[in-house]
Parts: C-alpha cells; sequence; structure tokens
C-alpha cells in the first residue's frame, strides 16, 4: 500500500490511553513506527481509582506486534510534568500530544455540585493545560509539534446533563485556538476534534444499532493525518463519527452597523428595529458572510462599515432609519 503517513521514531504522548479512543491511537501510531506513551490512571468512568493495569495491558499489546511503547500512570490533573518527563526520559523527546484523557459526571445543573463541576474541568481543560504546558517548551525547542484536543458535540453544541462536560469540551476549543497562534512560528499546529465512538462512555447513552456504527477505529485515520509532519492544517475543529469526517467553523452574521458618531443611536429598541440584519447570515450588500479564524478578523467588520455606501464627509457612517 502507499503509506505515506508513517511515524517512524515520532514521540506521541497520548493521555487516557488505557481505554477508548487512546488506546486505538496508540496501537496504530505504534503500528506506523511511533514511540508511544501510553498514559492513564485507569479510574472509573466517573474518575474515581486507578489501576496500573490500563495502561500496561495497552504496553503488553504494542510490544506483542513489535512497536515500542511505555506506560505512564498519573493523573494528568496532579503529575502532568510526569507524564513528559516519561516520554524525555524514555525517548528523549515529544512531537506529539494527544489531549484525550476524561471523565464523565452528568447531572442538570439545578442539581449539580461545585464539586462535579470542578473535576470534570480539572481533568479535561486543567488537565490539558498543565500537560501542554509541560510538553511546550521541547516542541518549541525542536521546532516541531503537534497537539490534538479532544472536544465532544456536546461542547459545540451543548447537551442536557453535560454543563460541566461541554464547558471544558469548548475551553478547549478555545485553548487549542490561542495555541495554535503561538505555536505557529514554532511548526507547532494545534487542532481540536469532535468525535463521536463507541467507549464506555457512549455504552449507556446511545441505543445498540447506533453503537454498532460508530467504531473508534473510525476516528483514528484524520488524528494521525492531523498530527503528521507533513500536515500543516492548525486552528481547525473537526467533526467526526462513523466514518464521516468533516469540519466546524465560527460564522458571523452580515450584522449591521450603528452611527458610531451618535450615541443615541446605540438603544435597545435600535437593535430591535434592526433585529433582522443583525441576525442575517445572507449579506445583500457585500456577500462576505465570514468566518473568523483571529481576533484581529475584527478588521473585516472597520472595512464593512468603510465601503458602506452612505457616508458623511468626515467618512463616518450615516444610519438611514
Ligand atoms: P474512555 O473513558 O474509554 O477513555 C478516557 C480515558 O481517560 C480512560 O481510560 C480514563 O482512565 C482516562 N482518564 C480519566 N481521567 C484521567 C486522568 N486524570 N489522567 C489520566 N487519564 C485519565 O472514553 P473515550 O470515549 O475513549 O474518551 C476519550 C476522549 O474522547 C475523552 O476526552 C472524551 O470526553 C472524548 N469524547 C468521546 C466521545 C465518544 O463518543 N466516545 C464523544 C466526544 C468526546
Amino acid at each position: 500500500s502507499n503509506n505515506t503517513h508513517s511515524f517512524k521514531d515520532r514521540v506521541v504522548v497520548i493521555t487516557g490511553a488505557g481505554g477508548g479512543l487512546g488506546k486505538v491511537y496508540a496501537l496504530e501510531y505504534a503500528k506506523r513506527g511511533a514511540k508511544v506513551v501510553v498514559n492513564d490512571l485507569g479510574g472509573s468512568l466517573k474518575g474515581a481509582g486507578h489501576d496500573a493495569r490500563a495502561a500496561d495491558l495497552v504496553v503488553q499489546e504494542i510490544q506483542k506486534s513489535n512497536g515500542i511503547a511505555v506506560a505512564n500512570y498519573d493523573s494528568v490533573t496532579d503529575n502532568a510534568g510526569n507524564i513528559i518527563k516519561t516520554a524525555i526520559d524514555n525517548f528523549g523527546r515529544v512531537d506529539i500530544l494527544i489531549n484525550n484523557a476524561g471523565i464523565l459526571r452528568d447531572v442538570s445543573i439545578s442539581k449539580m455540585s461545585p464539586q462535579e463541576f470542578q473535576s470534570v474541568i480539572d481533568v479535561h481543560l486543567n488537565g490539558a493545560f498543565k500537560i501542554t504546558r509541560a510538553a511546550w517548551p521541547y516542541m518549541r525547542q525542536q521546532n516541531f509539534g503537534r497537539i490534538i484536543n479532544t472536544c465532544s458535540p456536546a461542547g459545540l453544541f451543548g447537551n442536557f446533563g453535560q454543563a460541566n462536560y461541554s464547558a471544558a469540551k469548548l475551553g478547549l476549543v478555545g485553548f487549542a485556538e490561542t495555541l495554535a497562534k503561538e505555536g505557529h512560528r514554532y511548526n507547532i499546529f494545534v487542532n481540536s476534534i469532535a468525535p463521536l465512538a463507541r467507549s464506555r462512555m457512549t455504552e449507556n447513552v446511545l441505543p445498540p444499532h447506533i453503537l454498532k456504527q460508530l467504531g473508534p477505529e473510525k476516528i483514528v485515520p484524520l488524528v494521525l493525518h492531523l498530527t503528521h509532519e507533513q500536515t500543516k492544517v492548525t486552528n481547525s475543529i473537526f467533526e467526526l463519527a462513523a466514518g464521516f469526517y468533516g469540519q466546524i467553523r465560527w460564522e458571523r452574521s452580515s450584522g449591521q452597523i450603528f452611527n458610531p458618531t451618535n450615541p443615541a443611536s446605540f438603544t435597545p429598541e435600535a437593535i430591535l428595529a434592526k433585529w433582522k440584519a443583525i441576525t442575517d447570515y445572507k449579506d445583500k450588500d457585500f456577500n462576505t458572510t465570514q468566518h473568523p479564524v483571529q481576533l484581529a478578523d475584527y478588521n473585516d467588520l472597520t472595512e464593512k462599515a468603510k465601503k458602506l455606501p452612505v457616508q458623511n464627509d468626515q467618512g463616518n457612517i450615516k444610519v438611514t432609519s
């Protein structure tokens, strides 16, 4: 076969790789020549307890097929630095980081305790921060890095009973978007995925006929592609499940500009009067529905204001209504 995606001698750290998605990533990276740090504290779905066997079994499976892997049992919440140290001590570098570890504490907001909120934020978001912070100097120094943050459709769109989880997951997208900017000049590329797959996380919430189609192996190809040295994609969000692979992006409506020189035009009544235009995604004047990818894209708005047909002598926009 035409195997363009070799990972020979790349060092890959995968958090939560003792089961589910992390495990299938680990197996495939190793098969393609990577040296893999299989991190997993081996706790329950809710994050209780720990068990070294989770990571050990994956490492054994890799080694049985002559792959290279080492186990690490630290929690991303308390000892993330040591996970990266495991990569450095054993393999001398860290090229690819898959932020994948996660837990669930599903409960509707009226019943959610601060602890239920905090623990989910701690593992997904704070954990990703801590381990990324530890890996970053190495990636910067070697002028190479690929990072995947694991978001979720629940983060992008919200999901009943998952206020903690969706907050953490969309937080990971924002985190990735800033890292993409900071990492670009160092050849560090950062993307987010929102997968849906069969695992202990979903096996009790989705019907069997859906679960059947959601093999976790279907998530692997995009993650490998995004983290390959030849892939220059960054700052992006991908949605994938059951063999579907697509991209998600921000979209700004065409909006409405109010007279910037007249404070009296910025009233709630004016907002109501222009509600249709404010929320209209079809820009009839400029035909430029926008998909901002950086903060500086607010320049589009000022450009747009300048191009408005009705202007006074100072170049300010006259509001006609
Ligand atoms: P999973 O429960 O099989 O895998 C998560 C792994 O993370 C477990 O092996 C667990 O022991 C480990 N882990 C938990 N806390 C940890 C910590 N503090 N330190 C180190 N490891 C820890 O579930 P799955 O489905 O494989 O989830 C993987 C990632 O994908 C998670 O971030 C999850 O939120 C995300 N995801 C999964 C979806 C799905 O449909 N399965 C949907 C959207 C996102």
